[in-house]
């Protein structure tokens, strides 16, 4: 079976495929609607999105336009990380549904715990109350999932403290070299499944000699190399490009990286988007 079509299965039982197709800076408009449009032409069945991306509108047009029914299609969005308020997250919800045009969302995630402009600020009680509003959400039926993104340990227990559902997902930044130890294990013991966005490191891990090296040995890319990383170590990696040959070699995964180069691989510790 190909890896593009296997799936996980998270903690109440909804399955999401293993790989994702990210869309962050992926600009709105033709570059969007085209980038998604060849995801799912080439096999794809899980989009992310969210509406700090400003592209909803485009990746819901290619979802819908793709003539794919939409129960085969994994779509996620995300709440604006700034919205921390109950009423405030009931109401981007509907905005997200409208720029979508579709009828239920399958994940929706808080975006990170702090606002993007005030990283690190203490929105402890802001995120619960963005999160009832999430649980809410799911009761209704309106959302298959729900869950958080960019949150450590300590956000998740603030979460799992004073409210009902313990997250289904966390999307954090995770490729070879910054695997998130702390967090990934915290998720796996809760049954939290980990997505992985940034598998290559928004590109940098590409020039890594030693990922290089890895990818002549197993006769694949060193995009491959980093995706397949990411799905062996367990987590949803959501590779993006708005290339359709490299959109295409994000997808070919179906190989098996040995035990011993796991290991070599996991000993690497090296953020190369130098913040
Ligand atoms: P492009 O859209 O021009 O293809 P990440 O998923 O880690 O954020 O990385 C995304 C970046 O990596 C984008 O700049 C994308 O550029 C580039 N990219 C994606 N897939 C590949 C690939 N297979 N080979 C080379 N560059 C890639």
């Amino acid at each position: 079976m190909k890896t593009l079509i296997q799936t996980y299965t998270m903690s109440n039982g909804v399955k999401i495929p293993k790989i994702g197709f990210g869309t962050w800076q992926v600009p709105s408009g033709d570059i969007a609607y085209q980038s998604v449009a060849m995801a799912l032409k080439n096999g794809y069945r899980h989009i992310d999105t969210a509406a700090a991306y400003q592209n909803e509108e485009s990746v819901g047009k290619a979802i819908r336009d793709s003539g794919i029914p939409r129960e085969e299609i994994f779509v996620t969005s995300k709440l604006h990380s700034h919205i921390k308020t109950y009423e405030g997250a009931l109401e981007a919800f509907e905005k997200t549904m409208k720029a979508l045009g579709i009828d239920y969302l399958d994940l929706y995630l808080i975006h990170a715990p702090w606002p993007w402009n005030e990283i690190g600020k203490d929105c402890s009680q802001g995120n619960v109350l963005a999160y009832k509003a999430m649980e809410k959400i799911y009761k209704d039926g309106k959302v298959r999932a729900i869950g958080v993104s960019n949150f450590n340990t300590k956000d998740l227990d603030n979460i799992i403290k004073h409210c009902d559902i313990i997250p289904h997902a966390n999307q954090i930044g995770y490729f070879i070299g910054h695997n998130e130890k702390e967090v990934d294990e915290y998720c796996k013991a809760k049954n939290i499944l980990v997505e992985a966005y940034s598998p290559l490191a928004i590109g940098h891990l590409l020039k890594n000699n030693d990922i290089q090296d890895m990818a002549k040995k197993y006769e694949v890319t060193p995009a491959q190399i980093c995706i397949r990383y990411c799905i062996q170590k367990g987590t949803v990696p959501l590779p993006k490009s708005t290339h359709e040959s490299r959109i295409i070699e994000n997808s070919a995964v179906d190989f098996e990286i040995d035990k011993k180069d796991m290991i070599y691989l996991d000993s690497i510790n090296d953020d190369p988007r130098k913040w």
